[in-house]
């Protein structure tokens, strides 16, 4: 385009010429991470030449633009927004406006190519091969191409090689080259002891040990994830496995079987560990009181509280869930005792009254540490506290005294509502092991 003028301006105390002569020329030049718009205009005026040159670069690799941007900067580009824009402003001779004329041409004469791909993935620690770039200006071979990377082969990232060729003193062009290091081996477990383990039924696991490293990492170990559900107290193979990730997310995992014996009758027990300290009879630590071991006609320790507040905890969440465990009798002296089971032997005979009540002297509820919850009716069996007690009643340290089956060895009926404390440890070993107390503790 051509506009011709003659008019002058008058600004100020300076003369200036509209150009006669105009003439503009766009080129686009597009690279494998950004594209180059440029625009060269021409005026000239009566005495000189003027040309200016507007690039605007567009990127479109998050990591190559960041690397570009910060060249661009460098070669005085400015950003506005996601485009970096360099305006070059020349005055000059009509013999200039011909060189940069040409030098347009020259630009569209450039062969700047990568050889080999624009990303690359190595495994760290591996040799990175260079494999450098086409260069040419009008049809010449250009040595004018500086390569820069910020590469480290032994750590695992993505990093950019870099390659600049140098065209003019203001013009230059660029090519990104990404480089993926990675790390795809996965980790290692190693086992203590054997991969296979037998153990008596209620014999304590204890975990052999194990390590785990990587490749990259080192020593992973303290990132090895166990899982373990052994329960001893059931027979059977149980599975425990160990998982471990190094931090590029290669994941590995092994396992160790353990098989639990069934119950043997076989097991030696302990003989049991009796004292009696002021007429009371304690076993392994554990108070006894049955048809065998009784209690002072004076020993009157009331209601034991720790007892009184798990079984306030066990009525308490029975009652959520609809169910009624209210107590019917708790802490009973000597004295009541004896007056309730002569009630008993007065209406049932003595033979029938010794099934389900205690002599004096000889009954639990006078250690303060039994209760009898929901009714003490046969009936009581059939309900769904009874059920509730018997699954969860270890849970609060309590468990039921006198099983169903098992009168031969206890002396009484079954009484699906007496519960006697033990706390939460004991209470569950001994529901857990299926006895009752008097075989548990080796008496029987
Ligand atoms: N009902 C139990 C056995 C007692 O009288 O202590
Ligand atoms: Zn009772």
């Amino acid at each position: 385009m051509v506009i011709m003028s003659l008019i002058i301006y008058i600004l100020g105390s300076q003369i200036f010429l509209i150009p006669v002569f105009k003439k503009t020329y766009n080129y686009k030049i597009t690279k494998e991470n950004y594209s180059i718009n440029g625009t060269i205009t021409f005026k000239k005026s009566w005495t000189n030449c003027n040309l200016i040159e507007e690039q605007i670069i567009t990127a479109n690799d998050e990591l190559i633009y960041n690397e570009l941007s910060q060249d661009l900067i460098k070669d005085g580009f400015e950003r506005k927004k996601d485009k970096y824009i360099k305006v070059t402003k020349k005055k000059g001779s009509c013999k200039k406006y011909e060189d940069q004329y040409k030098k347009h041409n020259y630009l569209n004469n450039v062969v700047f190519e990568l050889k080999g791909d624009s990303n690359k993935e190595i495994l760290v620690g591996d040799n990175y091969v260079e494999e450098y770039v086409v260069a040419k200006v009008n049809g010449k071979e250009s040595k004018a191409v500086s390569i820069n990377s910020n590469l480290n082969k032994d750590k695992v990232g993505t990093y950019v090689v870099s390659y600049c060729l140098t065209i003019s003193n203001d013009y230059k062009q660029r090519l990104y080259r990404k480089i993926k290091v990675i790390d795809d081996e996965k980790p290692n477990i190693i086992l203590n002891g054997d991969g296979e383990i037998t153990l008596e039924y209620g014999e304590e696991y204890k975990e052999p040990g194990f390590s785990a490293s990587d490749n990259y990492d080192g020593d992973i170990t303290s990132k090895v994830m166990v899982k373990n559900t052994i329960n001893t107290k059931k027979s059977g193979t149980y599975k425990i496995t160990y998982k471990v990730s190094d931090s590029s997310g290669n994941y590995v995992a092994t396992k160790r079987m353990v098989h639990v014996k069934e119950k043997t009758d076989n097991v030696i027990k302990e003989s049991p560990k009796i004292e009696v300290k002021e007429g009371i009879t304690y076993v392994n630590g554990i108070i006894i009181v049955n048809k065998d071991y009784s209690l002072p006609k004076n020993y009157d320790p009331k209601v034991n509280k720790i007892a009184l507040e798990a079984l306030k905890n066990m009525q308490a969440d029975a009652e959520a869930l609809g169910l009624d465990l209210s107590l019917i009798s708790g802490y009973r002296s000597y004295d009541k005792q004896e007056k309730l089971h002569d009630e008993y032997v007065k209406k049932d005979g003595k033979e029938v009254a010794n099934t389900y009540s205690a002599l004096p002297g000889h009954s639990e509820h006078q250690t303060g540490l039994a209760f009898d919850i929901g009714s003490v009716e046969r009936s009581f069996a059939d309900t769904s506290e009874a059920k509730w007690i018997e699954e969860n009643a270890h849970l609060y340290g309590f468990i039921v005294r006198y099983p169903k089956g098992k009168s031969d060895i206890t002396g009484y009926i079954y009484e699906p509502w007496h519960v006697r404390y033990l706390g939460i440890d004991i209470a569950t070993d001994v529901k857990n092991s299926g006895l009752t107390l008097e075989e548990y503790l080796g008496l029987k």
